[in-house]
């Protein structure tokens, strides 16, 4: 079977690298991929962006399985592209719909929809022009910190948290009267403040069934003991042992379940995967975002944890037959440490040669590298993620980190605290 995965970051490498392991896979495209996924396939030089473009490829390369990485080109319609075209209609799609993409695509329509279906979430106001002026005055009364989140996809931006009030009231108006991020702020939702630890979880769903991937934390933030700047992710664990027995049930049976049965029960057909982002406040799981993909580097560290033939699991949710599947986890480790450029998540420079050394006892996913004459050089924020897996967190750690010494740009820059709050809970 041939597939297209399209995206280019370490997410993308970490699914052509688990698919290509299955007896199943044929050849494996990437587009555009990066400077690590020719390795494992062929890039393929076309923006997931234009739908045209992605339908000639699946045509050429006689592709059967599309498997969709990041969110734009969800919540922009190519799921509905392609199931609009009954010459496609065997195509198997790994993604949902822009209707389940709204999950993600609108803070304000995932609010709604757990509010709906009784699932545990931080209470909110939403704020538009109409209320801008009342809600600002009404913030007095909100304790902070204060939380304001752009309806729309803000490229892991949208998301404002601040103890001041009177900051607050600014990046309100700068969100909604300025229009921040565009029509993506046009409506900004108010939430309540959750004081937790986070985790995330991944299933992989066919609309009827789902089937639970191993549960991972991310370090989002850019400096040590998650200080400065978000980032897109500086780093993952996997498993997350405060998440133990009893807390899996509390989100599955007040999460994961509801979730599954309200798109069904809303008629939304979904096909795809769908990462619950949570917090757990005093042992009990609330949701604070839903994404209708995978994380990156999330992706890193789940991937490597299941056992069971991960394209046979893509199969089977695309054909609807997940509840015919069992899925099993490896019990090791596993951790990701994303080497990033000098001054990400802000300005960067690009273009940097990469010297790669032995990274034999890593697994190496490639973000932002190309090759170019011939060389490996840098080419994004986040330049590559090192897995590392071991029979503890604090070997798969050292993996992650022996690995970085033996890769090297000008201006490397990464956290050495991956896991820091994990390791002080007796991880
Ligand atoms: P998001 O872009 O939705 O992942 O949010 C970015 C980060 O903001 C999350 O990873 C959390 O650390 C934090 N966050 C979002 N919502 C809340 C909330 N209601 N309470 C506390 N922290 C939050
Ligand atoms: N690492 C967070 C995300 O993929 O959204």
């Amino acid at each position: 079977m041939n597939i297209l995965i399209l995206g280019s970051g370490g997410r993308e490498h970490a699914l052509a690298w688990k698919v290509k392991q299955s007896p199943k896979c044929g050849q494996i495209f990437i587009a555009p991929g990066n400077g690590g996924t020719d390795k494992v396939g062929t890039n393929l030089d076309l923006d997931a962006k234009n739908f045209a473009k992605v339908e000639s490829a699946i045509k050429e390369h006689d592709i059967k399985m599309l498997i969709v990485g990041p969110e734009d080109p969800l919540v922009n319609g190519i799921v509905d592209h392609f199931r609009a075209k009954s010459e496609f209609d065997n195509l198997k799609i790994i993604g949902p719909d822009a209707e389940g993409a709204k999950l993600e695509g609108s803070k304000e329509y995932a609010k709604e929809f757990m509010k709906r279906h009784d699932i545990p979430t931080a209470d909110s106001r939403t704020v538009t022009m109409e209320n801008l002026q009342e809600i600002t005055k009404y913030m007095e009364r909100w304790d902070p910190p204060y939380v304001l989140k752009a309806d729309g996809l803000a490229g892991g931006k949208g998301v404002i948290i601040t103890e001041e009030l009177r900051d607050a009231r600014e990046s309100l108006r700068d969100l909604v009267e300025g229009r921040k991020f565009g029509k993506a702020s046009e409506k900004v939702l108010l939430e309540q403040f959750l004081k937790g630890i986070e985790v995330s979880f991944f299933v992989i769903t066919d609309g009827n069934d789902y089937r639970i991937l191993p549960e991972a934390k991310d370090y989002k933030r850019i400096g040590e003991r998650d200080t400065g700047l978000n980032t897109g992710g500086m780093g993952a664990v996997s498993p997350v042992l405060f998440a133990d027995r009893a807390f899996k049930e509390k989100v599955n049976t007040r999460i994961i379940k509801p979730t599954i049965e309200g798109l069904k029960k809303e008629g939304v057909k979904y096909c795809g995967f769908i990462f619950f982002g949570l917090i757990n406040v005093g042992g009990d799981p609330f949701v604070i975002e839903y994404n209708v993909r995978m994380g990156d580097p999330e992706t890193e560290v789940v991937l490597p944890r299941i056992k069971t033939d991960f394209l046979d699991l893509l199969i089977a949710a695309a054909d609807q037959k997940l509840y015919d599947t069992e899925i099993e986890y490896e019990r090791f480790t596993a951790s990701t440490v994303v080497y990033v450029s000098r001054g990400y998540p802000e300005f960067y420079e690009k273009g940097h040669e990469i010297s790669v050394g032995d990274i034999r006892s890593v697994l190496p996913f490639h973000a932002g590298t190309k090759k170019q004459e011939g060389k490996l050089v840098t080419n994004g924020g986040r330049v590559i993620a090192l897995t590392g897996l071991g029979k503890n967190l604090g070997e798969a750690l050292s993996k992650s980190y022996s690995g970085g010494e033996n890769i090297d740009w000008e201006g490397k820059r990464f956290r050495g605290d991956i896991g820091f709050d994990l390791k002080e809970l007796g991880q």
